[in-house]
């Protein structure tokens, strides 16, 4: 293939794909059982890896004449489907087979074909602790003698699967946890070793987790809103192991859109007086946000964004005073296919008032499936680059997240467009290759 550039120092620099890469899943449920079983499909060559930038995508390399768009798996050296094992933790003893039948998100003769391989993925003993998820009663956990003793058993976790597989990732899509405030105990690593000795309240299972993973030198992404790395401990921790991480809570549905729709606004102008998002959602996660301090952590994560995007301090005769409500139903018969209706109040020219509404009817793990994945296979690759996982944050990876996380003082950029170009943009740089502006004066002269 040619991949028309320079081939330069900077490619011979990442380290080859070489080998198995292990993927430590916290929590089996509705979005890892089927981003499982679908990457056991696509390997299998039943289904196609859709909404998967790393497995569908192109990148364009120089000028828009060079004809010159690889496919993103062929211009990277990613770790190749056929190369992945999983493994997991779950506070039930389902397999991921029976949970992905409980899911109920993926069609029955799709399950069943998969069968000899899901149910050969058994959850390890979960660490989990009820107060931070109210409304789940896990059967299938660890005991210890204090957090630093579960923090020790996730690293003998870590071990044991690293004797099978040559690198290893965690991500996270077990439940959404109460809301958390970073305390003293988050604000270095020596404070927050300190509260796994003495039992600290505020370090939730998702940071035992995390600070096993990191400690190990694992990268780490959370596909939930909990505070999980995105406090000065963690990000002190990822630097030092150069264990990368990346933000939080898989951007899929409504997220999504909005961080679509309000760029669009802004750039032509136009002014928002209220955004109304409601959601009915049936499946475990809605049931589990249907408790207050779960939803909390979730409301959090999902207000951010417009705040960002239409930068009410530059705009305020546009922006200032707009009325954002986010809620989300819990309602059964739906299970896992969401519905998600957001009323949007707009003014244009001379303040005359118009309405959007948008009905999104989607499939929450359909979406999120292909998000854990390339946020599983891009943090590979982020620690196989000198350049990227000496940083710990890995800012370009917004693109997949509601929450994403930048260097202290620095504001996240939620814009959809704006986080796919600085994605591209850092593929080419590790690549050697030459940046896109979208300049273009060039093909006048
Ligand atoms: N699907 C989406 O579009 C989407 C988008 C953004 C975020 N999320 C988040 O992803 C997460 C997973 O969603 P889901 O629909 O798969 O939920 P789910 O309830 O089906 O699965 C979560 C699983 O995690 C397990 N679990 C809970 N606490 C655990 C712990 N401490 N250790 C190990 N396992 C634990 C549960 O038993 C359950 O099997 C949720 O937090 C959800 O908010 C989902």
């Amino acid at each position: 293939m040619n991949l028309g550039g320079s081939e330069t120092a900077a490619v011979a620099k990442i380290a080859p794909a070489t080998g198995k890469l292990g993927v430590m899943v916290v929590g089996l449920g509705a979005v890892a059982t089927t981003f499982i079983a679908g990457v056991e499909a696509v390997r299998r060559g039943i289904a196609k890896p859709i909404g998967s930038l790393t497995q569908m995508g192109t990148i364009r390399l120089g000028k828009r004449t060079d004809s010159n768009s690889p496919l993103l798996k062929e211009f990277l050296p990613l770790a190749n489907l056929n190369d992945v094992i999983f493994t997991g933790w779950d506070i039930f003893e389902d397999n991921v087979y029976e949970s992905a039948a409980h899911a109920k998100v993926l069609d029955k003769d799709l399950i069943e074909q998969l069968k000899p391989f899901l149910e050969t993925i058994k959850p390890l003993p979960a660490v989990f602790d009820q107060y931070y998820v109210k409304r789940l009663h896990g059967t299938h956990v660890k005991k210890g003698k204090n957090k630093r003793d579960l923090a020790n058993q996730v690293v003998e976790d870590i071990r044991n699967f690293k004797k099978t597989v040559d690198r290893v990732v965690m991500i996270w899509c077990a439940s959404t946890e109460i809301f958390i405030e970073p305390a003293a105990v988050h604000q270095s690593i020596e404070a927050f070793e300190k509260g796994l000795d003495n039992d600290d309240i505020a370090i939730a299972p998702s940071q035992i987790y995390a600070y096993a993973a990191l400690s190990e030198g694992v990268p780490f992404a959370n596909g939930a809103p909990n505070l999980t790395v995105d406090f000065p401990a963690m990000v002190e921790l990822s630097k030092k192991n150069a264990a990368p991480i990346c933000g939080k809570d898989f951007k899929t549905g409504q997220t999504f859109m909005k961080t679509v729709l309000a760029p669009a606004f802004k750039a032509r102008l136009l002014g928002v007086s209220g955004w109304y998002s409601t959601n009915i959602l049936g499946n475990r996660d809605g049931e589990v946000l249907d408790d207050p301090e779960s939803f909390k952590t979730k409301e959090e994560s999902k207000l951010g964004s417009l705040e960002y995007i239409f930068q009410p301090e530059l705009y305020p005769d546009l922006y200032k005073n707009i009325f954002h409500k986010v809620r989300i139903n819990y309602y059964p018969p739906r299970g896992d296919n969401k519905e998600g209706w957001d009323n949007i109040d707009i003014f244009g020219w001379l303040g005359y008032p118009m309405q959007i509404k948008v009905d999104f009817l989607c499939r929450d793990s359909i979406l999120a499936a292909p998000i854990a994945l390339d946020l599983v296979l891009f943090l590979d690759l982020a620690k196989r680059t000198p350049s990227l996982r000496s940083l710990g944050i890995q800012e370009w990876l917004s693109f997949y997240l509601k929450s994403p996380q930048t260097a202290p003082g620095l504001y996240p950029e939620h814009d959809l467009f704006i986080q796919s170009m600085k994605l591209k943009n850092t593929l080419r740089h590790i690549m050697g290759e030459g940046l896109i502006t979208h300049l273009g004066l060039e093909y006048y002269d």
